[in-house]
């Protein structure tokens, strides 16, 4: 029994590449940073990798995650510019002692000194997005827009599971800033004896209440779905109540059989599964937890 799920309507493509994988034994490792790297270098996904959203300064600064939900080892990279590949990179730094998350320069130095090749990722049409999308956060208008991360969680046929992110983070988002998607707990987790849980939405409220760890916790005592809704219900509730309101977030989980689940606290959540048993499906979620086929 294998089973693969990722965030939005853009992985649908990397979800068939790691299913089909999966539907060949392949391990769940290759199988989900195969579907993110389909992402990553596709140009058209505005949110992902190459032609990302760019910062204040008008560059593509990348974040992203690994974690094998057998070692529970965790690979990260953030506020890295320049590499198409930013998953791959936050794999391999999955097995050392030390040093399995690195930030800026240093990532960027560790990932040359390893094999990693530079690749400018800020492309014409991001730079022109940037020029005109810029007047409108500065001006007011607009609040910071676009922040679709895409999130894989997978389990192969030998009941491996993993977990990995990508993201370019918010639209003119300060130098240096780092949302949920690379940080374990927050973006992501997993633990293959209960399940794996992947978060994609405002990074500054994911990160407050840890709500993919909390998500995995959840699934010891419930379904990923029932996990999912109760996870962002209460936390959406909380951050209304707290704060007064609360930024996009939306989730997807497996557990460790294979069951799947979503939530969101958007008007539509798109997300893309496919399982040994049931092949490949897109569905959306809304608010009310209803989850229809498209
Ligand atoms: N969830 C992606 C970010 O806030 O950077």
């Amino acid at each position: 029994m294998w089973g693969i799920i990722g965030t939005w309507a853009m992985v649908e493509e990397g979800i068939l590449l790691g299913g089909r994988h999966l539907s060949e034994n392949g391990s769940v490792m290759d199988a989900i940073e195969m579907a993110v790297k389909d992402v990553e270098k596709n140009e058209a996904y505005t949110s992902v990798g190459l032609g990302g959203l760019p910062n204040e300064a008008g560059q593509v600064e990348l974040d992203a995650a690994f974690m094998d939900g057998k070692t529970l080892s965790v690979g990260a990279v953030a506020g890295i510019k320049d590499f198409l590949h930013p998953v791959s990179i936050a794999r391999s730094l999955l097995d050392g002692v030390f040093n399995n998350f690195l930030i800026g320069p240093g990532a960027e130095k560790y990932a040359i000194e390893n094999g990693f090749e530079r690749y400018p990722m800020l492309t014409q049409k991001a730079k022109e997005r940037w020029e005109t999308h810029k007047l409108e956060v500065e001006g007011g208008l607009a609040p910071y827009i676009g922040h679709d991360t895409v999130c894989v969680v997978g389990i192969d046929s030998h009941k491996h599971m993993a977990t990995c992110t990508s993201t370019s983070g918010l639209f003119y988002k300060k130098e240096g800033r780092v949302g949920d998607s690379p940080i374990p707990g927050s973006g992501y987790y997993v633990d293959e004896s209960i399940g794996g849980a992947a978060a994609t939405g405002l990074g500054e409220d994911i990160m407050k209440g840890c709500l993919s760890y909390e998500i995995v916790m959840k699934m010891k005592e419930m379904s990923p779905q029932a996990a999912c809704e109760e996870a962002v219900k209460s936390f959406n509730d909380k951050l209304i109540e707290r704060r007064g309101k609360a930024g996009d977030i939306s989730v997807v989980a497996m557990n460790s059989e294979g069951e799947f689940g979503a939530a969101t606290n958007i008007e539509c959540f798109p997300f893309v599964v496919m399982t040994q048993t049931r092949g490949l499906m897109k569905f959306e979620v809304n608010q009310k937890g209803e989850i229809k086929s498209c």
